[in-house]
């Protein structure tokens, strides 16, 4: 069944993407917080986008500063994240209290996060305010990324190296169980929706899956009847 929503759940329902914790530094203070909007925004020359409210002390920071480092954490840091997140850093050292370890960024100078599984830095190239919030246009100008997590893709071969990603509330997730989309076209080029290889694999599942409900079924009944014959000999 179809359930219309409010038109605000759009944001919500565009996530799970990964959340990034954009760090800032001005005046030798640096401060994190985790933005869930952020996009790719073109390939060359290579920008990206953040989604910042203006009350933000990052969204300051960024328009003093002109750069920004995004950090892509795994959910070993999801606690870090949401703390990160509860509350500002304009008189708080958030960094520090959430016993997060820095290191220095190649190009930039907002501080890069240990632990993360890929940092991009940025220079800003432009503020747009859209709504109530401000998109942050950056320059990227450097990417490392941790090789047991991403080679050209992100590898998944651990539940570590997964990004972690934004459900919504308190709510995050780890990336898994890849799936690779290749697809056949018939002469009249629409697609095949299940192969022959398709169907016999399916065909298998299903008859395995059924064997097991059947298998299952007697295993009840027979215990079903045991426990029934156990009644009569307490009664007796
Ligand atoms: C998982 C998560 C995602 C968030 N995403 C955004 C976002 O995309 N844009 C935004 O303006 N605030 C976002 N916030 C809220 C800010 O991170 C939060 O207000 C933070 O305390 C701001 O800190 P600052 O004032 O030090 O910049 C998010 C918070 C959490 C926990």
């Amino acid at each position: 069944m179809r359930r219309l929503c409010d038109p605000t759940d759009a944001r919500r329902l565009l996530n799970p993407g990964p959340v990034a914790i954009v760090t800032t530094t001005w005046r030798g203070i640096s401060n994190a917080a985790p933005i869930a909007w952020c996009a790719p925004l073109s390939m060359q020359p290579p920008m990206v986008g953040i989604v910042v409210h203006p009350h933000r002390h990052t969204a300051d920071l960024i328009r003093f500063s002109d750069n920004f480092a995004i950090n892509i954490p795994g959910p070993r840091l999801a606690k870090q994240t949401a703390f990160l997140g509860s509350l500002t850093g304009l008189n708080n050292n958030k960094l520090e209290s959430a016993g997060l370890a820095l290191f220095s960024p190649l190009s930039i100078d907002a501080p890069l996060i240990e632990g993360c599984l890929a940092w991009i830095e940025c220079t800003l190239q432009d503020v747009i305010t859209i709504g109530d919030h401000s998109l942050f246009v950056g320059n990227v100008v450097k990417v490392q990324a941790d090789d047991e997590a991403y080679a050209q893709q992100w590898l998944l071969n651990d539940r570590d190296d997964s990004p972690l990603t934004f459900i919504g509330g308190n709510r995050y997730a780890v990336v898994g169980d890849p799936i690779e989309a290749t697809f056949e076209v018939d002469i009249s080029g629409a697609l095949v929706a299940e192969n022959a290889e398709e169907r016999e694999r399916r065909e298998e599942e299903e008859a395995a899956r059924a064997e097991e409900q059947k298998q299952e079924g007697e295993e009840g009944l027979a215990q079903k009847r045991r426990s029934e014959s156990d009644d009569h000999r307490s009664v007796f």
